[in-house]
């Protein structure tokens, strides 16, 4: 019988020091909302708006959801009084300006100080982290992509911009990123890096079983809960290979993706990958059976009935945690009902490490969905006992990061 242990999981940015430079753009709206984000994962935030930033969002605003006073001037008395610019480039663990525009990245770039920010910029040693956001004819522009290099070959991270519909009605590459993004990117930053040196590999998304050559069985796996379990695994410093099925998401930076359609491809390509590995998740919604035999064309409407023979797939998870040279094996189970007493099963059945029971019968969680929620069961040190930990429900970027930081700290108690 599986034990309680806790029920949260840990604020990822508890007690870090923001500073956020707000820019102005029609983004900047969304700034107020990052602002609340960070704090809500534990961060301090204080806020220093451009003239610009001002036009769209009163510093009000950013008082109220930060709790502190915002800084707007460089020569404001009262403001240098409460904590000067230079003190406050000091405080800084980080820097992250969003949105920024196209005017403070190049001011960025030639090393200008005529504002608040600019200064701050100049006069901090804190990392800085600059979220792109302008019109995508601006941001395509040589003069903005070569100070954007700049920038980069200066140390600074650069966050998106995220490409679509954008505010001035044109389409393309230039929106700033959506606050929980962001917040995932910050708290990633100061993640420890306790994966280094180590490679995980990482199931996601459906595999589709051809039944003739235009059809297919498959499910609604998005592949969202595994790219960023990914995703969370290169924040550790892990070598991160992702066996993905066929989702429309794109690769994680960091990541190296093999992309495949059936269950004996994914098996394929996890086995070729699994020998020098140290953690294994199967996050994917593998098929467990699949078509007898493929139809070599297109099966034709010639009777009311047709029956399909299907026959089982190989348990890629099963095999890898079956193997002398195993790697720390973490199961998925996607259950409609007895959640965890069928997820300890499959703990037992395929002799896991770990394993993340999902009960994917709630609305709003689970297949295709941005949030998701899991009880982890793991082995205890001695192997006979299980021993559980509720993860609540939150974004799935979120919960991937506290799952990797679950595995990392399980993973180095057995391994060192
Ligand atoms: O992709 P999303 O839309 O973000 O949704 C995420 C998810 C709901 C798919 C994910 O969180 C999840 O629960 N994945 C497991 C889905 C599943 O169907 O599990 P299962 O109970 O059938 O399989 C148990 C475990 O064995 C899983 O780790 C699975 O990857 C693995 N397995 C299963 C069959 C098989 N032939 N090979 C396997 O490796």
């Amino acid at each position: 019988m599986a034990e309680l242990c806790t029920t949260v999981s840990p604020a990822s940015l508890q007690g870090k020091r923001i500073l956020l430079g707000v820019t102005g753009g029609i983004a900047a709206y969304k700034s107020a909302e990052l602002t609340r984000r960070l704090k809500d994962e534990g961060a301090e935030v204080r806020v220093v708006m451009t003239k610009g930033a001002r036009e769209f969002v009163t510093p009000l605003t950013f008082q109220a959801v930060s709790g502190n006073p915002v800084g707007t001037d460089l020569l404001d008395p009262a403001a240098e009084a409460a904590m000067g610019h230079i003190e406050l480039a000091r405080w800084a663990d980080l820097v992250l300006i969003a949105p920024a525009s196209a005017d403070v990245i190049a001011k960025m770039a030639a090393g200008l100080a005529d504002d608040l920010l600019t200064t701050l910029v100049l006069a901090t040693a804190a990392p800085m982290l600059v979220a792109p956001a302008m019109n995508q004819q601006m941001y395509a522009h040589p003069a903005t992509q070569a100070n954007l290099a700049t920038l980069k070959t200066r140390g600074v991270l650069l966050l998106g911009p995220a490409s679509g519909n954008q505010a001035c009605g044109e389409v393309g590459p230039g929106r700033l990123l959506e606050p929980l993004e962001l917040v995932a990117m910050v708290s990633a930053y100061f993640v420890p890096k306790s994966l280094l040196g180590k490679k995980i590999v990482i199931t996601a998304g459906p595999t589709r079983e051809p039944i003739d050559p235009v059809r297919y069985l498959s499910n609604h796996s998005s592949g969202k809960m595994g790219y960023a379990l990914a995703e969370a695994a290169v924040a550790a410093g892990a070598e991160t290979v992702l066996v993905s099925g066929q989702v429309s998401l794109p690769v994680p930076p960091g990541v190296r993706r093999l992309s495949v359609e059936s269950a004996a491809e994914m098996h394929a390509a996890v086995l070729a990958e699994i020998g020098n590995s140290a953690i294994f998740i199967g996050c994917a919604a593998v098929a467990d059976y699949r078509l007898a035999s493929v139809a070599a064309q297109k099966i034709k409407k010639t009777s009311d009935e047709l029956e399909l023979k299907l026959i089982k797939n190989p348990d890629i998870l099963a095999d890898v945690s079956a193997r002398p040279d195993r790697p720390f094996c973490v199961g998925f189970a996607a259950e409609t009902e007895q959640v965890l007493t069928h997820a300890e099963s499959k703990l037992q059945r395929k002799k896991l490490d770990m394993i993340c029971a999902n009960d994917v019968s709630q609305s709003g969680l689970g297949f295709g969905c941005d949030d998701n929620a899991v009880t982890v069961l793991m082995r205890t040190d001695a192997g006979a006992g299980v021993r559980q930990q509720a993860l609540p429900a939150q974004n799935k970027r979120l919960l991937a990061r506290a799952l990797i930081s679950l595995i990392a700290s399980e993973y180095l108690s057995r391994h060192g």
